[in-house]
C-alpha cells in the first residue's frame, strides 16, 4: 500500500470517528437557545453542527456540518490578542489587559485595581486588545485584524455585513466598555468607535469549522500556518495566547471546561468553538445553541465527548 493510500484511509477513519462522535452528542443533549442579543444572528439554523480537526502536519478531517460558515464572533478574540502581542509586544498589551480569568460573564464591567480589563476574552478586555492594533483610524485597524485573521485561517476571510450593521446598530454595552476602558486610561485610541468599530467587524468574519480548526492548528504549531507555511504570529505570541486560552476562554465556565476537556479553547455566541492540543492540532466545532455561559451547548459537549474518549485532556 504506498504511503498516499495509507493517509487516505486513516483520514477516513478519522472522519468516521468524528462522525460517530456527533451522532452520539445529538443523541444525547439537545437544547439550548440560540444567540439572541444581535438581532441578526437569531436568524441561524440551529441544527447545524460540523466538527473540523486539523493537524500541524496539514491533514484536516472533519464530519458534518464543516462547510457552513458563520460568524466568528468571539472566537476571533485569541487571534487578535496574538497579533497585537506579536505587532507591539506581549509587556505593552499586558499593560492595558490582564490575564486573570474573571469568574464573570462575557459582558461583565471589568476593570482591575490598575484600570486594566481583567482578561482579553471578555468583551472588555478584547475591544480594548483591538484598540491596540497600531492604526491611523478604525478602517485601517479593521484592515490589519481582517488581514492577520485571514492569514491565520490560510484564506481571505468575509465580513457578514448584515451582522455587523446589527451589532454595529445595538453595540451599546459594547460602547460602554469601552467608554469605561477609555476613562481608566486602558484603550489605546482617542475614541470609542475607532476600537469598538473593527472590533464590531472582527466579529462578524465568516469562518468554517476548517477554518477555526486551521486558525487552532496555527498556534499549536508554534505561530506557522500548517499548510501555507506562513509564519502568522512568533512562538511567544502563540504560546502567550494559549496560556490565557488555558485559563479564560470559556468565561465563567473556564474552571469546569479546564477540568473536564482540559484544552486551550474559545467560544463565539455565533456557535463556534476553537480548540487546541498544543504541537498537535486544533479543533473547530459549530453548533449554533448556547448555554446560559452564551458557549456552545453541543460544541461543548463534542469536546468534552473528543477528549474523553481519544484522550485529549493535557492533564
Ligand atoms: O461583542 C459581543 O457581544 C459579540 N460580538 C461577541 C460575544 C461572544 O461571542 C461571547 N461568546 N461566547
Amino acid at each position: 500500500m504506498s504511503g498516499n493510500e495509507r493517509s487516505r484511509l486513516l483520514g477516513a477513519a478519522v472522519d468516521e470517528e468524528l462522525a460517530r462522535a456527533l451522532g452520539r452528542v445529538v443523541e444525547s443533549v439537545d437544547g439550548g437557545k440560540v444567540a439572541d442579543g444581535i438581532p441578526e444572528l437569531a436568524d441561524v439554523d440551529p441544527d447545524r453542527f460540523g466538527v473540523s480537526v486539523a493537524s500541524v502536519l496539514g491533514r484536516v478531517y472533519g464530519a458534518g456540518d464543516t462547510g457552513v460558515g458563520f460568524t466568528i464572533q468571539s472566537a476571533s478574540k485569541p487571534f487578535v490578542y496574538a497579533f497585537a502581542c506579536e505587532t507591539v509586544g506581549t509587556d505593552a498589551v499586558h499593560r492595558s489587559v490582564g490575564v486573570e480569568p474573571s469568574g464573570e460573564p462575557f459582558n461583565a464591567i471589568s476593570l482591575d485595581e490598575l484600570g486594566r480589563p481583567e482578561n482579553p476574552f471578555i468583551n472588555a478586555g478584547a475591544i480594548v486588545t483591538t484598540s491596540l492594533v497600531p492604526a491611523a483610524d478604525a478602517e485601517e485597524r479593521f484592515s490589519r485584524i481582517h488581514e492577520a485573521l485571514s492569514r491565520f485561517a490560510g484564506r481571505e476571510l468575509d465580513v457578514d455585513e448584515e451582522v455587523y450593521t446589527s451589532e454595529a446598530d445595538t453595540g451599546h454595552r459594547n460602547r460602554a466598555l469601552a467608554g469605561l476602558a477609555l476613562a481608566a486610561g486602558s484603550l489605546a485610541t482617542d475614541d470609542v468607535d475607532s476600537a469598538t468599530d473593527p472590533y464590531f467587524r472582527q466579529c462578524s468574519l465568516i469562518v468554517t469549522t476548517e477554518d477555526l480548526a486551521l486558525m487552532g492548528a496555527t498556534l499549536a504549531n508554534g505561530g506557522v500556518h500548517p499548510l501555507t507555511r506562513d509564519r502568522v504570529v512568533g512562538e511567544r505570541a502563540a504560546r502567550d495566547t494559549l496560556s490565557v486560552m488555558a485559563t479564560c476562554g470559556m468565561y465563567d465556565r473556564s474552571g469546569s471546561w479546564a477540568f473536564r476537556v482540559g484544552m486551550p479553547a474559545k467560544s463565539g455566541v455565533g456557535g463556534g468553538i476553537v480548540a487546541v492540543r498544543p504541537g498537535e492540532f486544533g479543533v473547530g466545532v459549530f453548533s449554533p445553541p448556547l448555554d446560559e455561559a452564551g458557549n456552545s451547548l453541543r460544541g461543548v459537549a463534542m469536546l468534552e465527548e473528543l477528549s474523553a474518549r481519544f484522550g485529549l485532556h493535557m492533564f
